[in-house]
């Protein structure tokens, strides 16, 4: 086994997707841990099937293919909470001044505008998870973006004096998420996002079935669903089934 568990770093000029590449890489590996970076990202997939901007060169698009040896697929949400932590973190050193928070369940903001998001594919076996692919999207160096992403914002935009390449934003990401992972201290981790989540214990407004309702966040529970009180009382949310309206 590797000291490092992200020493295995491949770098593709260009990909379609690196989830969707990594996955390919994976079935010829199997039980590899490894970091795959594409330096152009033509179709990067989003949540709930959207598409994922990212500018060639500039921004980071990574996953990490990583074989956890003991989690539970009733605890998938464990590994969001340390990847959140662990972009949240990189996120907060290089912006100084500004709100950095992490919108449920994994979207990275600074005041309010979309940083990063992650997107994470696992495959189960049996009760445990098997195979982890942990999509990361980082808008680091794009200082314009496609006239729709109106809630876009980067590194660079926020902190003009910001100067990392994509390779180096990875390697200070992936080193973080490695010691959460080693650490393996959940009930830290969790109060550490929570912490940082976005109108956590706050009157927010949601659309839910069409409607736009108002709650206050009370929690993230061990599955990752959204605990919101509303007038119908506390009520327990998945992605799907509740949208921010902020
Ligand atoms: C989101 O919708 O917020 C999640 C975006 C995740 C994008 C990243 S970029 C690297 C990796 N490869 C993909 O195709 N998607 C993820």
């Amino acid at each position: 086994m590797n000291d490092k568990l992200f020493e295995n770093f491949f770098e593709l000029d260009e990909v379609d997707s690196t989830n969707a590449e990594a996955k390919r890489i994976a079935l010829e590996n199997k039980g590899l841990n490894f970091v795959l970076w594409a330096k152009s990202q033509k179709k990067g997939r989003g949540q709930a099937g959207n598409s994922w901007y990212s500018s060639d060169n500039k921004d980071v698009a990574v996953s990490f293919v990583y074989y956890p040896e003991n989690i539970n697929v009733l605890n998938q949400f464990d590994l969001n909470l340390l990847v959140c932590n662990a972009v949240h973190f990189y996120v907060s050193q290089c912006v100084k001044d500004k709100i950095v928070q992490i919108k449920w369940p994994n979207d990275i903001l600074i005041d309010n505008k979309k940083v990063a998001g992650i997107l994470i594919e696992n495959s189960v076996k049996g009760t445990k998870m098997e195979q982890c692919i942990i999509g990361i999207g980082l808008n680091l160096n794009s200082e314009v973006f496609p006239t729709e992403l109106v809630r876009a914002t980067s590194l660079k935009i926020e902190n003009p004096s910001f100067n990392s390449t994509p390779k180096q934003a990875i390697f200070s990401i992936g080193e973080c998420l490695e010691k959460l992972i080693r650490i393996a201290d959940f009930t830290e981790a969790k109060a550490y996002y929570l912490n940082y989540l976005f109108a956590f214990q706050k009157l927010q407004q949601f659309k839910v079935k069409g409607q736009i309702t108002e709650g206050i966040i009370k929690g993230v529970e061990s599955n990752g669903q959204l605990l919101v009180l509303t007038q119908q009382g506390q009520q327990s949310f998945g992605f799907k089934e509740i949208e921010f309206i902020y």
